[in-house]
Parts: C-alpha cells; structure tokens; sequence
C-alpha cells in the first residue's frame, strides 16, 4: 500500500478566451468534491485571472511551459519565477506537441525541469512513444530514452511524470488500462533504480483521450495515479466526472 494521493489536471492548451474560461473554472470550482489533487493549467496569459478565480478553493495551478532560462533576452517566453508570481504550482514539461512541434529535445526538456524544480514548481513530465515506436515494439525504449534524460540532469523527487502515448492524444483512440498499466509499471521499475522511495511516491499520471467514461477503470489500475486530461477538461461536466472518477483509486 501506498500513500500517493491523486492527482487530476487540466492541459486546456491553447483553446478558449476568457468569455469561455471564466464559466469553466467557476463551475469546477463549486462543484468539485474530490479527495484528489487537482490542477488547472490556462494558457500563460490566463494564469492570473484563473488564479483569482481559485482563491480560496482547493484547486491549484500549473502551466503549460517554462523557459529553461531564469531571465534575459528570449523573446515571448515565460520563467519560473514568474510562474511563481501567480502562485503556479506545477508546471508540464515536454508535453509532445512542445516536443514534436517546437522541436524540444530531451536535453531541453531536461534543462526545463529542473528550471521548474529550482523554482520551487513540480514538474510534470510528459513521455510518451508514437504509433509507429510501439508497432516496431519500441515503446519502452523511447520512455526509458525519455527518462534517463531527466534523471541524468538532477533531482527528481517530488516531479510527477505522464504517461502520454502520442497515438492516443486528441484521438479518441485510449490506451486500454491494461496497456497503460504495463507502461506505468515499466516507468515506475525504472524510478525505483533510483531509489525505492522514489518509485513509492512519484505519481504517473495517464493522458490521451482519457473521457468521464473511461477515467474510472484506467484510475483503478495499480500505478495510475491519475490524469492528464486535454479535451475533456474543457468540458466543465466532464471534468468533474473524470475529478470524482480518481477518488476511487485502490491505494487510497
Ligand atoms: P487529450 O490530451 O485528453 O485531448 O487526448 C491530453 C494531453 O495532451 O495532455
């Protein structure tokens, strides 16, 4: 048995204004009734506006990228400390579309994690293999490729790390738990070379097409942790189904 609490967030990516936002996170707000932690990454220009609108509530706030840099001359980036001015508290990091469409490679993927951890912000690393990886059943070797990166670079205690399979992601085509449970394993082997603890504790959260109709029996296998949601997490309905779906996760 563990103790992982956990944990649910929102990638809205680069979808919605605030005429849309505004209604979807004050309908989280009041109906949300969890004992998961839950996390609602805006897109950066919206992060003060939702962290206004969750003063008071149990729901935190993460972004969607950070600059590897602490400050300087890069033109429309955002740091770790200014994250931290909105009282971000997490923040995704190699999300596949930064890396498949913003050519983020593991060493910059790398120097942004550990920019989040020197700030204080926990890092959700996002790996996650393409269709044509896990058909030449090389799955397992791009994750642990994907890892070793991070692990090489420094601490990792306390990050979370998603498991998002490429092919899955916007799709509507779901890893079947069981698929997903053999990855997150996999991951979690791999941490506990770096310490047992740190494979008691870091959390692997499941993303790509997880749906209200689905959440519940991939939150029930051993080492998912919880989710990573995108297109259902603009749905205020859906969100919460997919919220109260990880309360029932067997190591509470
Ligand atoms: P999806 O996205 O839920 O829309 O598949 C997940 C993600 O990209 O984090």
């Amino acid at each position: 048995m563990t103790s992982r609490r956990p944990l649910v967030a929102a990638n809205w990516k680069m979808n919605g204004t605030l005429a849309s936002l505004r209604p979807l996170v004050d309908s989280v707000r009041a109906d949300l009734d969890t004992a998961a932690e839950v996390v609602i990454c805006p897109p950066a220009i919206y992060l003060a506006e939702v962290a206004g609108r969750l003063k008071g509530s149990d729901i935190l706030l993460g972004a969607q990228d950070v600059s590897e840099y602490e400050a300087g001359a890069y033109t429309g980036e955002v740091s770790a400390a200014m994250l931290n001015d909105y009282n971000c508290r997490f923040v995704i990091v190699g999300h596949s579309e930064r890396r498949s469409l913003y050519s983020e490679d593991d060493a910059r993927v790398a120097a942004k994690f550990q920019a989040a951890r020197r700030a204080g912000l926990t890092p959700i690393l996002c790996v996650g293999e393409t269709l044509a990886e896990r058909e030449a059943d090389h799955t397992e070797e791009i994750i642990d490729r994907q890892l070793q990166a991070v692990f090489a670079s420094g601490e990792i205690v306390g990050a979370v790390i998603a498991y998002e399979p490429i092919w899955a992601i916007g799709t509507g085509r779901t890893a079947t738990p069981d698929m997903a449970q053999t990855v997150h394993a996999f991951i979690r082997h791999r941490l506990a070379s770096h310490g047992r603890n740190l494979a008691e504790t870091i959390r692997i959260l499941y993303g790509g097409s997880v749906k209200a109709d689905n959440a519940a029996e991939l939150f029930a296998m051993q080492d998912i942790d919880g989710g990573l949601i995108g297109g259902a997490s603009l749905l205020a309905g859906d969100f919460l189904t997919i919220c109260h779906a990880a309360t029932g996760h067997p190591t509470r």
